[in-house]
């Protein structure tokens, strides 16, 4: 039996598709209910739906043997897991963005608000700048726009929530997409089940 670690919505759907492609249905995960775990009829897999943020905590106790999750949450959150494949989907860039009639003061200290406080920190070391950083846990984009923080660092997919709320781009930091990532024991105990997946999404 292996346990895998999707995060909840379009990504995991999307995930599971692929898997069940390839052999792995789980006939009960189609239906509409709130279960959370899913075992297919031969018992070879497991899917546990978990919240995107928590997938790699999963792993990295393993609690699941291989996740799904995002690349900026791995940067932000540094688990000791094996990352082994960059799967080409959920891209998205990590950016600094703000109001569109921001001007920024450089000889004051940065408001920053972001879900991203590590991957923030790092960023504006790196250009030694003396930042304070708002930790938020989402609607991000309302921070610069109610004079909470001057700047947000956050996710930009399509770019139409910073269009909605008239921010703009300030830089990008970073490029993110989803990874598969694996327990270290279980991917050397189950080794050969994991390979499977990762066929899987080679062959697509
Ligand atoms: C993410 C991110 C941005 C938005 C970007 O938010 O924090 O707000 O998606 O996507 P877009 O460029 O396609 O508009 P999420 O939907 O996860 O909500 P939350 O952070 O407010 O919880």
């Amino acid at each position: 039996m292996i346990n895998i670690a999707l995060p909840k919505g379009r990504l995991g759907k999307k995930c599971y598709e692929l898997f069940a492609k390839h052999g792995y249905v789980c006939k009960n995960m189609e239906e509409d209910n709130r279960k959370l775990a899913f075992e297919n009829d031969e018992k070879t897999v497991r899917y546990l739906l978990i919240k995107p943020s928590d997938v790699a905590i999963y792993v990295e106790h393993g609690a699941a043997d291989i996740g799904i999750v995002g690349k900026d949450t791995l940067l932000e959150t540094s688990p000791d897991i094996f990352e082994l494949q960059d799967l080409d989907m959920g891209k998205c860039r990590m950016c600094v963005c703000a109001k569109e009639d921001f001007v920024d003061d450089t000889d004051s200290v940065l408001r920053v608000a972001t879900k991203y406080p590590n991957i923030a920190k790092t960023y504006y070391k790196g250009l030694n700048r003396e930042i304070e950083i708002i930790k938020l846990n989402g609607s991000i984009e309302l921070a610069p726009i109610l004079g909470l923080s001057d700047v947000i660092v956050d996710i930009v997919e399509t770019g139409s929530t910073l269009r909605e709320n008239h921010l703009k781009v300030e830089a990008e930091i970073v490029k993110s997409s989803a990874r598969l990532i694996a327990n270290k024991s279980s991917y050397r105990f189950k080794y050969d089940e994991i390979e499977n997946f990762i066929k899987v999404f080679e062959e697509k």
